[in-house]
């Protein structure tokens, strides 16, 4: 298995013997996340995020000074050159000169694809557009894994914006190489991207639906996901779907005793506090997951971890 300089565009990329191997160092980076270590130590880390963005970006640098790496970039495209006109591909161009590693955020589709063409250092995708999200669907999968032990033989909804969410794509690919039942649960309008539904039906069991109630008490996983207002061509539409889904206790009153609710964050109002202090709530499990995730995905790519 070879992942020194590769890029992680999309998770479509992956085998599930590769993930595995990533779950394994990441399983291996818990006690390296608590104590710190040299393993990456002058090697940079840049960030370039052309979009909103607290936990990918946060978490990536954490993960490299974690390691021992140091991290450079910007987090508002607006005071970058970008302002200025420069291109994506000369951008990337710029900054292989500085880092050894680029991750990078971008409203548009087949951005990430675009800037590992150009680049002679290895492209981390951290969402393109409404595309993918890869290293989000590595952190949720490995959440799963941890919480149940497993993901053969499980059931999992996926709920809410399933059309703009990239999460939802990238775990949905994912999922699709383990036994499993997939749900989806969404309003019509935005039902999961034809592409991915095709795809991902060739391998697995999937079930549609807009009404979360007779799937609550079947489900061991609920993945909920935040309604992507600002891809929304018309806010009037956006206004249609606003508050399509809350988790409250009501909305769990027939859950599995050990069901796990995970949610990419942020939230904005489809889960209730009142879930946050119940054992089923695992969204702030996940974001330390994302950081030995992270730090796996960074230590192999760079060659510290063969
Ligand atoms: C997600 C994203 O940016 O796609 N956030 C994240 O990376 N954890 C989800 C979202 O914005 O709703």
């Amino acid at each position: 298995m070879e992942f020194e300089g590769r890029d992680i565009i999309s998770i479509k990329d992956f085998s599930s013997e590769e993930i595995s191997y990533i779950f394994k160092t990441a399983k291996n980076m818990e006690p390296v996340a608590a104590k710190g270590s040299n393993m990456l130590r002058g090697k940079i880390l840049a960030t370039l995020f052309f979009e909103a963005s607290t936990r990918t970006r946060l978490s990536f640098e954490s993960a490299m000074h974690k390691l021992g790496g140091s991290a450079i970039g910007f987090a508002e495209a607006e005071i970058a050159s970008v302002k200025k006109g420069e291109n994506l591909a000369d951008t990337v161009r710029v900054v292989e000169s500085y880092a050894d590693v680029i991750a990078l955020r971008h409203p548009l589709e087949g951005a990430a694809r675009l800037a590992a063409e150009f680049s002679k250092v290895p492209i981390i995708n951290g969402g393109s557009g409404a595309e993918e999200h890869p290293t989000q669907a590595l952190l949720d999968l490995y959440t799963i894994k941890k919480e149940k032990g497993k993901i053969d033989g499980l059931k999992i909804a996926l709920v809410g914006d399933l059309r703009y969410g990239r999460t939802v794509h990238s775990l949905a690919y994912a999922l699709s190489l383990y036994d499993i039942e997939l749900y989806l649960v969404s309003p019509e309008t935005l039902k999961m991207r034809r592409e991915v539904l095709q795809t991902i039906k060739e391998k697995i069991e999937v079930t549609e639906r807009t009404s979360l109630e007779k799937i609550v008490p079947l489900v061991d996983v609920l993945y909920v996901t935040r309604i992507q207002k600002e891809r929304f061509p018309d806010l009037a539409e956006y206004a249609k779907v606003k508050g399509s889904y809350k988790i409250d206790l009501e909305a769990l009153k027939e859950a599995k005793e050990d069901l796990i609710i995970l949610h990419p964050l942020p939230r904005v109002d489809e889960i209730a506090a009142e879930v946050d202090n119940t054992p089923y709530a695992r969204y702030f499990q996940q974001v330390w997951n994302g950081i030995v995730v992270r730090m796996a995905l960074l230590a192999l790519i760079l060659g510290a971890v063969k």
